[in-house]
């Protein structure tokens, strides 16, 4: 995967993370769009609140930077419990899990993040787990050995992925609430970057924060990387104030284009469309032509461009829509759709 990726929405960096979790918002109130996943998640969570009962268990899925973290963490603010975060690859045996599980208080709040990774022995604990409060244990090993179940605490499972169709069915419907998160409007992001910059103590004029919001790919956390590096060239090279002039300089020398494409964007629609003839073309061979490996850009860089309408993907392998030719000033052959 690409480090030094300005909009990869994947990747934080350890001080990044610090950073940002004080940038983001701890209650639904603050929480800037994502109004159906919000609106429900509030009714289910006064529900639950009022029953005072463990919420159920919830599934985010959606792109990454879209804020599934984020609104884990908020889901237990509002809950006024624990939240214990681990993720899928991080769980390596079921007494991993199953640890983690005994130490859950009532109402507690469980996040894996990429749980589509977890592997099969661990899923099988977290059955269960998820229907039944119990955690089932084998004492013994071979004819002798035999089952003993434990109760958990009631708690709360929140799931999240960027690739739901990786889940397997049985664990999939084991969550009661399944919510996929969108990409955020331009006015959104706006928002969002006008928010940060009054907590980073940063002056950004309108159509400033608006220009970066356009250029952010739909995402919050690109937002607001965008925002700190043009904040950096506003004090070097300006008076402190992000301006539209200032967001141009900047984001032409991060190379990130007016929609927020970057360099390797760039490579991929111009290899599909110049190797490739427009495709239809697979995507391993996108990926080694690019240098690149294939689950990034299914995860990372793909699913912009198809929300763009840049690409499709069709049974064949991916396609170059004409809209990417004209965007890279490509001229558009005869033959192509
Ligand atoms: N920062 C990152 N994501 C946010 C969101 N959805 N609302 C407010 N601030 C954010």
């Amino acid at each position: 995967m690409d480090d030094d990726r300005i909009i990869s929405a994947n990747l934080m960096m350890e001080e990044e993370q610090t950073m940002e979790f004080s940038l983001r918002p701890r209650y639904l109130a603050e929480y800037i769009g994502q109004a159906t996943a919000k609106n429900n998640l509030k009714i289910y969570i006064d529900a639950a609140k009022m029953r005072k009962e463990a919420l159920d268990h919830v599934l985010l899925y959606g792109p990454p930077g879209l804020g599934k973290t984020t609104l884990s963490n908020i889901i237990a603010n509002e809950l006024g419990v624990n939240i214990r975060t681990t993720s899928g690859p991080a769980i390596e045996r079921p007494g991993d899990l199953a640890a983690i599980l005994s130490n859950l208080q009532e109402g507690d709040v469980l996040f894996i993040d990429e749980i589509h990774r977890l592997n099969r022995t661990v899923e099988e604990v977290l059955y269960p787990a998820m229907e039944d409060y119990a955690l089932d244990i084998i004492i013994g090993k071979g004819p002798s050995a035999r089952t003993v179940r434990l109760d958990l605490p009631p708690f709360t499972l929140i799931g999240a992925t960027t690739r739901a169709g990786l889940l397997s069915a049985p664990l999939r419907d084991r969550f009661g609430v399944i919510s996929r998160l969108e990409y955020y409007t331009i006015d959104e992001l706006t928002y969002i970057v006008s928010r940060t910059a009054d907590i980073l103590q940063v002056q950004v004029l309108g159509e400033a924060a608006r220009e970066i919001g356009m250029r952010s790919r739909g995402t919050p956390r690109i937002a607001n990387r965008l925002l700190k590096r043009v904040r950096d060239f506003a004090q070097v090279k300006g008076d402190g104030i992000i301006t539209m002039d200032i967001v141009k300089h900047a984001l032409i020398s991060i190379q990130v284009d007016n929609l927020g494409l970057d360099e390797i964007d760039h490579k991929m629609l111009r290899a599909i469309i110049l190797s490739f003839q427009g495709g239809p073309v697979g995507l391993d061979t996108i990926a080694a032509t690019i240098g690149e490996e294939s689950q990034t850009i299914e995860d990372v860089y793909e699913p912009y461009l198809l929300q763009i309408g840049f690409l499709q993907r069709t049974p064949r392998g991916r396609m170059a829509t004409h809209t990417a030719y004209r965007h890279l000033g490509l001229p558009i052959p005869n033959s192509s759709p």
